[in-house]
């Protein structure tokens, strides 16, 4: 008898710490499977699609009610590992799915967060990529889906002309993904510098393109957001540029002004996403060994989650019609930021906009119904794990009324064209298309 419970004091801390080691695309789907069997109260397991090779795309939701979207509960998203050797987002995300199980009614933030907000961690964007990679600081081997192609700049852009452009399995899984869910904020875990990187990552030198930097209309919002992570991390805020000259002041930087990149995740989330992503660079080796991964963990747990509960920044609420029918579709503009797509309301008549504390003019506007516009005092939301929810109520448009008056801004978002292309040998890129690999081939080993 005593043995027996010697025995079970032994084994339980093993059985209970999930292990700071690379785990392979097939342990993490075990694991998930598990995670999700233990859990299932509030987690929720699914694949939003598969890589080239036909691995899948392993997504796991959690939140106090997991399985569907609820209204006032914003929906927050990780995504992991998108350029293949690039591994920490990786082991970050499955160490922050760990934590957040077993602290769920332990520890009060993790338990606020998860009654507040749905999460979805995407651990690998690129699997295939990963199990290709190999185990090195700065050599780029796996960075490439199985086609030989960057994700990150296999988006639809904002600011180039792509039409055309084939869009990879992995690429197409979250363009969908980004469809099926109201995304509200996100982050993207790279490596091969450290630093908080924001929108936009491109430009076509319009209005945009100021000092070097291609500004955004939320741009207040984004650095505030960067800052949030590089101050919660143990050291990112000091501007550790790693092997780069780049001066990273407080551990954040603009996209373009560091590097510009075209078709890139970040642009095209916030852009036709309605979703406020950044990309965080979480260290200068991109595969770090596996016995520094306890620390790097420690490094970036606060920042993880001071991040996520700024989904809880600015305004949310509904648009309904004098019948209290939420009305889908409708456009909710801030004054002085003229989004290139402009944020409406998804199927549920919801919205949610991302702002700092201040006073700002909402304007709401649908086709057959009267525009309105308010001036609303928004606090700090982060505090009280709530953004100030607020709804608005439009009332019919006369007919008398004069046409025009109610112009909706509208935008067109990019047709999906899937590449069917299953490896590289089947590519056959044109002169161009070969000189910008080539091009970027050359420049590789500096990005990140
Ligand atoms: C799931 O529960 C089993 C049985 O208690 C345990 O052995 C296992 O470690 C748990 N796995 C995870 C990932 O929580
Ligand atoms: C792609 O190739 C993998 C094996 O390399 C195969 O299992 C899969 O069915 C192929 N997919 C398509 C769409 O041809
Ligand atoms: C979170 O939700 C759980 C389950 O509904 C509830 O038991 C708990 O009291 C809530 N905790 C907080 C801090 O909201
Ligand atoms: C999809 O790509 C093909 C080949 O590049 C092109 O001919 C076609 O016009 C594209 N379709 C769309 C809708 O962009
Ligand atoms: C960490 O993040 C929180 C938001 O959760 C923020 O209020 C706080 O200022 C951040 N810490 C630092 C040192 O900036
Ligand atoms: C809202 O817009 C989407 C995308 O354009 C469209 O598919 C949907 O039918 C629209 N819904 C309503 C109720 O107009
Ligand atoms: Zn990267």
């Amino acid at each position: 008898m005593l043995l027996l419970v010697l025995c079970c004091l032994w084994i339980t801390p093993s059985s209970f710490a999930l292990e700071f080691k690379y785990h392979n695309s097939v342990q993490v789907g075990q694991y998930l499977t598990e995670v999700s069997r233990n859990y299932s109260d509030i987690t929720y397991l699914h694949s939003i699609g598969q890589s080239v090779e036909g691995r899948e795309l392993w997504v796991l939701i959690l939140g106090q009610n997991p399985k569907q979207h609820r209204t006032g509960i914003p929906e927050f998203k990780y995504v992991g590992n998108m350029h293949g050797n690039e591994v920490l987002g990786r082991v970050l995300l499955l160490q922050l799915i760990d934590y957040l199980t077993k602290d769920y009614l332990r520890d009060p933030l993790v338990t606020r967060l998860l009654n507040s907000t749905r999460i979805h961690i995407l651990p690998s964007m690129n699997p295939d990529g990963f199990e290709s990679s190999g185990r090195d600081c700065m050599y780029s081997q796996g960075r490439f889906n199985k086609n030989g192609v960057d994700l990150n700049r296999n988006f639809p852009d904002a600011f180039s002309s792509d039409n055309g452009q084939l869009r990879e399995k992995e690429v197409a899984a979250v363009m969908n993904w980004l469809k099926t869910e109201p995304f509200v904020l996100s982050a993207n875990l790279h490596g091969g510098a450290v630093v908080a990187s924001y929108p936009y990552d491109n430009s076509n030198g319009g209005s945009e393109l100021q000092g070097g930097s291609s500004v955004s209309p939320d741009n207040d919002v984004f650095v505030h957001l960067s800052k949030t992570y590089s101050r919660n991390h143990t050291s990112m805020y000091k501007g550790d540029s790693c092997f780069d000259s780049k001066d990273f002041s407080e551990g954040i930087t603009n996209g373009y002004s560091w590097y510009p990149l075209e078709g890139g995740m970040q642009d095209y989330n916030y852009v036709w996403g309605q979703c406020l992503e950044i990309t965080l660079e979480l260290s200068c080796c991109k595969f770090p060994p596996e016995s520094e991964l306890p620390g790097l963990w420690d490094a970036n747990r606060a920042a993880l989650l001071a991040y996520m509960q700024q989904v809880h920044l600015g305004l949310k609420g509904q648009v309904l019609d004098s019948n209290g029918i939420p009305i889908q579709n409708a456009s909710v503009e801030v004054e002085g930021r003229r989004n290139l797509c402009p944020f409406m309301t998804d199927r549920n008549g919801e919205y949610y906009r991302l702002l700092l504390p201040g006073s700002y003019t909402i304007k709401v506007t649908h086709p057959g119904h009267e525009s309105v516009t308010e001036t609303i005092s928004v606090p700090y939301g982060p505090d009280r794990f709530s953004a100030l929810t607020h709804n608005f109520q439009l009332q019919k448009s006369s007919s008398q009324s004069t046409p025009g008056t109610t112009v909706q801004p509208t935008c067109t978002p990019p047709g999906l064209n899937l590449s069917n292309n299953n490896n590289s040998a089947a590519l056959l890129p044109s002169l161009s298309t070969a000189l910008a690999a080539y091009c970027l081939l050359l420049h590789t080993l500096q990005l990140s």
